[in-house]
């Protein structure tokens, strides 16, 4: 879809628990480092149709602090694609007007990487379309995090709008949106003052399964939403 053809979307900030690529590598007798593979190639896709139908937003569960506890065989493979994926960026935030920000602890990883992430966020800084990716992150910490700058910078009676505005995803637009592939129905520390007022999606779907038009459905089901924040 040409840029110009790009409409207002009833979502303005969407989120996906990319849940469901071990399974998928299970069920075809491989191991689980070929479903991330997949998953990475179906997170390419996703983004971009998120980008045509003109979602402000999208943001992407890549890897929690929890993951760490996983094989280092897999945890390897996920950072081998999280590599890869970071010297594509600049490509892809040109063809697709996207801005790159990468939610969570920095920290732990290595010098060549963080530079390559700070980098990617700075000149995609102008960009229309915000992809953030979840990267080292929880969502409790992500809320310490936040008050605790919010202490550094002086602030004594800190409220609501205080903490929105000093989270990871400051510069996205409210969340609209949940989506969870994968069949279970739980939030897993993810995006969790965020999610206050979020409707939620949950698909057996394994996310290697997911294809863009499902995007395309899932924005149709939420414009049938009755969102009330709490009203009537
Ligand atoms: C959850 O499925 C998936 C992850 C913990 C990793 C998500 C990673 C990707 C989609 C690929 C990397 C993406 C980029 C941008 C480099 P699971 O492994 O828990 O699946 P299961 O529930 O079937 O075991």
């Amino acid at each position: 879809m040409a840029v110009e053809e790009r409409t207002e979307c009833p979502i303005a900030h969407i989120a996906f628990i990319m849940d469901g690529n071990g399974r998928w590598a299970k069920k075809r007798g491989m191991p689980r480092e070929f479903g991330h593979r997949q998953g990475a190639e179906v997170f390419r896709k996703i983004l971009r149709r998120c980008c045509e139908l003109g979602i402000c937003a999208s943001t992407y569960y890549v890897f929690s602090t929890e993951n760490w506890k996983r094989p280092k065989k897999e945890v390897d493979a996920i950072m081998e694609l999280l590599e890869r994926y970071l010297d594509e960026c600049e490509r892809e935030m040109e063809k697709n007007d996207v801005r790159f920000v990468f939610l969570g602890d920095k920290s732990v990883f290595s010098e060549t990487v963080q530079k390559k992430m700070l980098h990617i966020e700075d000149v995609s800084k102008k960009n229309r379309y915000i992809a953030n990716l979840a990267l080292n992150y929880g969502g409790r910490s992500e809320i310490c995090m936040a008050v605790n700058k919010l202490i550094d910078e002086g602030k004594t009676n800190i409220c609501e709008d205080d903490i929105t505005g000093a989270l990871y995803t400051e510069a996205s637009p409210p969340l609209d949106l949940i989506v969870r592939t994968g069949g279970d129905l739980r939030i897993s520390n993810f995006l969790l003052w965020q999610a206050a007022y979020a409707e939620f999606y949950f698909t057996d779907k394994l996310w290697p399964d997911l294809v863009p038009t499902d995007v395309d459905m899932i924005v149709e089901n939420f414009t049938t939403r009755n969102r009330r924040f709490g009203g009537v």
